[in-house]
């Protein structure tokens, strides 16, 4: 007799990460290669943090505070919610994943956008879920769609704000707009791991939602972007009490590792990198939207750390060439966006060498 495989966790299409730096060097021979993949962060570790590891490093022997205490204390005080509002998580990936197993059983639904973060339909699928991709509109969540395929099964909405990977964002009036129309019933899962970039005025914090007490809102952060803790993996929800209980009966009990948590307290206390990250995130975009704005590519206007390039050509292709010049772009193809790579903003050097060769590229397929 096989081992009872479920077919729907067989059918599962992997997460695709960027590919890592070491990975390109080994292959390709090749040193000082530049990742601008996985939308981490362009400053590195912050010297703060960098301390705090290396001071907690010794105790790393014993288990972490499976309630993440400190950091919790520091985030409600940050946030002005209460401790109890807090989950945490290995990475907010780890959040998406308490969320699904929480609320979807087999034949349930959860619904997103097309072209948006890959992990949704993964997690949903791992449940035995159905997951439903409503088309996106000029390349934004279509909220309006995504209530009509509510029905009875749907127990779960995602929405990534700004998105991933498209850099677009849902206003605080069609999301004010959506949850009043969204049954009760149904969670709304606001992703916003991308939230620290966003610029534009009408950009919604969803922290409110959950603080005027709507019983139905998760948000999910993350210190992996703006805060430069991406291999450390930690993340949180915020959600009102009973919602954050519930997910914290069967997280695993030491899912935050004990340097993740001293790491992710001094970040709290790191304004100063803070800013920095975002000065030269806002003017990386401001000079790649100039170069692009001079070449025969579209782009899409990101509010988040990336931006999503229409080369008008095999995306696979310009990643190879990209790879072979020590430049790791993502690929979008993994999106079915076949002609598109996804570009992080990095610092300035990187970002000229990026349009150096991207100029390389177009010019040797003649566009
Ligand atoms: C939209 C979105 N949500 C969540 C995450 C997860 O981040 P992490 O698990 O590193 O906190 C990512 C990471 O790329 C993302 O793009």
């Amino acid at each position: 007799m096989p081992l009872p495989f479920k077919p729907y966790i067989e059918q599962i299409r992997s997460y695709e990460p960027g590919k890592p730096i070491e990975e390109v060097e080994r292959e390709l021979g090749l040193k000082k290669v530049i990742k601008i993949a996985s939308n981490e962060n362009p400053l590195g570790i912050s010297p703060k943090v960098l301390r705090a590891v290396k001071k907690a490093l010794p105790k790393a022997y014993l288990y972490p505070d499976m309630n993440g205490f400190c950091l919790k204390e520091r985030l409600a005080e940050k946030l002005g919610v209460d401790r109890g509002e807090i989950i945490l998580g290995n990475g907010s990936d780890d959040i998406l994943d308490l969320i699904a197993r929480g609320f979807i059983s087999p034949g349930e639904k959860a619904v997103s956008s097309k072209t948006s973060y890959l992990l949704y339909p993964i997690v949903v699928k791992s449940q035995g879920g159905e997951y439903i991709e409503v088309p996106a509109r000029d390349f934004k969540y279509d909220l309006d769609a995504i209530r009509d395929n509510i029905d009875k099964k749907t127990n779960v909405v995602f929405i990534s704000n700004p998105n991933n990977p498209t850099g677009t964002y849902v206003n605080r009036k069609e999301l004010t707009d959506f949850l009043d129309a969204v049954p009760d019933r149904v969670l709304v899962v606001m992703d916003e791991a991308y939230c620290d970039f966003a610029e534009a005025n009408d950009f919604p914090d969803g922290v409110f939602f959950v603080k005027v007490g709507r019983p139905n809102v998760i948000v999910c952060r993350t210190f992996s972007k703006s805060s430069g803790l991406a291999g450390l993996r930690v993340g949180y929800g915020l959600a009102n009490a009973r919602l954050a209980s519930y997910l914290n009966k069967f997280r695993q009990p030491f899912n935050v590792n004990r340097l993740a948590q001293e790491a992710a307290v001094a970040a709290l206390g790191d304004d100063d990198f803070l800013s920095r990250t975002k000065e030269v995130v806002s003017d990386g975009k401001e000079y790649l939207y100039r170069q692009l704005d001079r070449l025969p590519v579209r782009y899409v206007p990101s509010e988040a750390n990336f931006i999503l390039i229409d080369l008008g050509t095999d995306s696979a292709e310009a990643f190879d060439f990209f790879m072979r010049k020590g430049l790791v772009v993502r690929d979008m193809s993994s999106y079915e966006l076949y002609t598109f790579i996804r570009v992080t903003i990095g610092l300035p050097r990187q970002n000229r060498i990026f349009i150096k060769i991207l100029k390389k590229f177009l010019k040797e397929k003649k566009l």
